[in-house]
């Protein structure tokens, strides 16, 4: 066990990861390319991503998801969107449409967010992220906001497609 650590540590070094010990599976170098093969069963396929943005309002509900991906590199510092996953500096976001405002349980909100009596939609999520300080004063959440509208729209689209259950 000890040599085989070891022998990990040392090539964790050399590939130049050693500070980022949050990684879940060190084994899949794949923060490049993203797949959506199904490789987990909870990931769902990208007719079931394109059939949940669909129950979306317009023009959430043609989003573009790989925009949205690519946009939601910055909210994933502080975010996990899977079933179960842990909170970060923020909470968890499966299942976050529908959901009450600060409702995770086991998370430790603002109090000005605790505050709120709202449920997350498209309409609250795009005023969030178009500037959460403005929407919520004294919340915790340090993220500036999207100024292009389009990027609101497909980040709020690809949420949808990630943390919603499939039937
Ligand atoms: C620097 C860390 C950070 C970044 C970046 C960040 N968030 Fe957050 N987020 C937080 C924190 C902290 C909270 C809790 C706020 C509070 O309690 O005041 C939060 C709360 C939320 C909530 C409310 C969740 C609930 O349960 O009510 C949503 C939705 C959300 N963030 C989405 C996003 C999205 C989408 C992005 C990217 C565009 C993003 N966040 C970027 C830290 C962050």
């Amino acid at each position: 066990m000890r040599s085989l650590a070891l022998t990990i540590a040392a090539v964790a070094v050399t590939a130049g990861l050693a500070g980022c010990n949050k990684s879940s599976n060190s084994q899949a170098p794949t923060n490049e390319a993203a797949t959506s093969a199904g490789a987990t069963p909870a990931e769902p396929t990208d007719a079931q991503k394109k059939a949940l943005i669909a129950t979306l309002p317009a023009p959430y509900s043609t989003g573009d998801l790989d925009n949205g991906e690519a946009k939601f590199a910055i909210c994933k510092s502080c975010h996990t969107l899977t079933a179960g996953g842990p909170d970060m500096t923020g909470p968890n976001l499966n299942g976050v449409f529908g959901r009450k405002v600060a409702s995770k349980p086991g998370y430790n909100y603002s109090d000005p967010m605790k505050a709120q009596a709202f449920t997350w939609d498209t309409d609250h999520l795009d005023k969030w992220l178009t500037d959460p300080k403005a929407m919520i004063p004294g919340t915790k959440m340090t993220f500036v906001g999207f100024k292009d509208p389009k990027d609101r729209i497909d980040v709020i689209a690809y949420l949808k497609a990630e943390t919603s259950p499939v039937s």
